[in-house]
């Protein structure tokens, strides 16, 4: 191997390393440190990536994004706007918990508007996100309202929404508000509503399972859960009250769960 090969080697070695050390002082690293510390609040399990300006605006970069979900993103975001398209939204309110990097949001919301939807709610418990939501979506107006408010708890009326859409918040959570958010979702949906989340999966491959159980240990060890005690689709089937369908991508890593409140 010639020397600039080496080099060349040892750089995207490095890269790689920098990038991880990166998201992990800016993730998991940074709830470590938090959990030393006695004051505890509704938002300390919201990573910094997701309360600091700076931070939201250096990472919100589509291609990081959509790698990070093994470029499934655009797959997992055109289920839903497929599902949005087919829904009669008429004179309807869209909720979107919670906020998401990458291009969803503008997607979801140019979906809802095109199904006849009256106006979309975003729920995000940080209010920067929703500040960096609205430069997204600058082009909807006032048919986009913004809300600082925890998933798990909103102070919204029942049925006030005829579709519910979770894009990755699952996993972040504290495995108590993960069942609490759901109920929430549930509790916002009017009869016939239908509930969009996306998330990861189990993955049947065993390197893939390898590959994402250490990301999950390393990263984001709320995630785990979502493969056995907490698999979105039987916490909702233990709650009750829903028609659930599943699908899944890139061999099981991922899922989207289209759940109709009854
Ligand atoms: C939904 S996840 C998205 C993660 C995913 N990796 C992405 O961006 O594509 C991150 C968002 O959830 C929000 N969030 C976290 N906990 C929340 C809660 N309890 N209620 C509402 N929003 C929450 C964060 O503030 C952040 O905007």
């Amino acid at each position: 191997m010639s020397a600039w090969m080496v080099n060349g080697l040892y750089a995207v070695v490095l890269l790689l390393a920098a990038t991880g050390l990166f998201f992990f002082v800016v993730t998991r690293g940074a709830l470590l440190m938090r959990g030393l510390s006695s004051n505890q609040s509704e938002t300390s399990h919201v990573y910094p990536i997701y309360s600091n300006m700076g931070l939201i605006k250096l990472v919100d970069f589509q291609p990081i994004i959509s790698a990070i979900l093994l470029f499934q993103y655009h797959r997992l975001v055109t289920t839903i706007v497929e599902g949005l398209n087919a829904t009669k939204l008429k004179n309807k309110t869209v909720l979107i918990t919670s906020c998401a990097f990458g291009n969803v949001i503008p997607r979801v919301v140019e979906a809802s508007m095109q199904s006849g939807a009256r106006r979309v709610l975003i729920a995000d418990v940080v209010q920067n996100e929703l500040t960096h939501a609205q430069t997204k979506l600058g082009q909807y107006g006032s048919k986009v309202e913004y809300i600082e408010s925890n998933a798990t708890a909103m102070n919204q009326k029942d049925g006030i929404a005829d579709a519910n859409i979770l894009f990755f918040l699952l996993h972040e959570l504290p495995h108590p508000m993960k069942i609490q958010a759901l109920a929430e979702a549930g509790r916002l949906l009017a009869p016939g509503g239908k509930l969009y989340l996306a998330e990861f999966h189990k993955p049947q491959l065993w390197v893939l399972k390898v590959l994402s159980w250490t990301y999950f240990k390393v990263f984001e060890p709320l995630g785990l859960a979502l493969w056995d005690t907490h698999d979105p689709l039987n916490c909702l089937n233990d709650m009750g009250g829903w028609k659930c369908e599943r699908t899944t991508y890139f061999f099981g890593n991922f899922q989207v769960i289209t759940a109709t409140k009854l």
